[in-house]
């Protein structure tokens, strides 16, 4: 006879589990297939535990009820894959900067628009977006290297020459990561692929910590969307969705390739891993390299 006395886990049933990735699946595109339902269901064994439901259908009322919106907020955030870092992909990246944000920069130029606007969708703890940030000033700062402006910047110089504004959007659904990149603080580990230049520049040490630096913190707003139900920022000169659409499945990745080219300017850029393949989409986008495409 046992007398621990703790109440043995409760079993899920098929059913329970199709009701729940049903639900997940609605809520953020992400398929758990046969490969990866361990992973969810000991996920939800915690969470379940954590809310002390006596079964998964008790936990999955809970979920869809309207006092369970926190619940199933916490759910997502347990399920989502964070791995990220600074300068991933970094052959995919320069070409980024040598081709992408140079044309930009000469269209832009040429038409005085002097605006930017780029979107990391699915941009984790931040790094991403940071990494976009000193790429994008030091692709002005270049360019203005071999076009000087006709007038003195005032000293300290800004990051960014007047009249260009930069904006970076940085989005996601796990809201842990979202103040981790809000507060912009990274560990030595985190800063592996920060070389010497660019920590000199844009990060302070703080204690054992790199902090971003203000300027260029400024420049990148992080924001909670979800690609798969929300509302979505409109009009970007970039997209980055980097290893995201990659725990999808196809129809869900078609959408969203779909909806993120609608959100595109005219001619702006779709930029997926470089080893995601968009064959399959039905996309008005033109294949550049290394899964950079441009809006047709
Ligand atoms: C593996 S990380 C990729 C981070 C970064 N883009 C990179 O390539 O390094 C995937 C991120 O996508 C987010 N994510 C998953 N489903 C999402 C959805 N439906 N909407 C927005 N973000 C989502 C996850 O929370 C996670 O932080």
């Amino acid at each position: 006879m046992s007398t621990s006395g703790a109440a043995p886990a409760p079993i899920l049933t098929d059913a329970e589990l199709k009701l729940l990735q049903a639900l997940i699946y609605q809520e953020c595109g992400m398929h758990f297939d046969e490969r990866r339902t361990h992973f969810l269901q000991d996920r939800l064994l915690r969470r379940l535990k954590e809310c002390r439901s006596d079964s998964f259908y008790a936990y999955y009322r809970l979920l869809i009820s309207n006092e369970g919106k926190q619940e199933l907020a916490k759910l997502l955030e347990n399920l989502t894959v964070n791995e990220t870092s600074f300068f991933r992909h970094k052959a995919q990246l320069d070409l980024f900067q040598k081709t992408v944000l140079e044309e930009l920069l000469k269209h832009k130029s040429a038409r005085r628009e002097y605006s930017i606007r780029i979107w990391s969708a699915g941009c984790s703890t931040g790094q991403e977006a940071y990494t976009l940030a000193m790429l994008v000033t030091d692709a002005l700062a270049y360019y203005y290297l071999r076009n000087p402006l006709p007038m003195d910047l005032p000293l300290p110089k800004p990051l960014i020459p007047p009249p260009w504004r930069v904006e970076i959007l940085a989005s996601d659904i796990s809201y842990s990561v979202l103040r981790h990149g809000q507060e912009g603080t990274y560990s030595e580990h985190q800063m592996s692929m920060v070389d010497y230049g660019f920590r000199l520049r844009y990060f302070d040490k703080i204690s054992d910590r790199y902090g971003v630096k203000k300027a260029l913190k400024e420049m990148v707003h992080f924001d909670f969307h979800n690609l798969k139900t929300e509302y979505l920022p409109q009009r970007n000169d970039v997209i980055f969705c980097r290893n995201v659409m990659i725990y999808f499945d196809a129809p869900s990745r078609a959408i969203a390739v779909q909806r993120l080219t609608q959100h595109l300017s005219p001619d702006g850029y779709l930029v997926v891993g470089h080893s995601e393949s968009l064959l399959g989409t039905r996309h008005g986008l033109q294949p550049i390299q290394q899964g950079i495409y441009q809006r047709l």
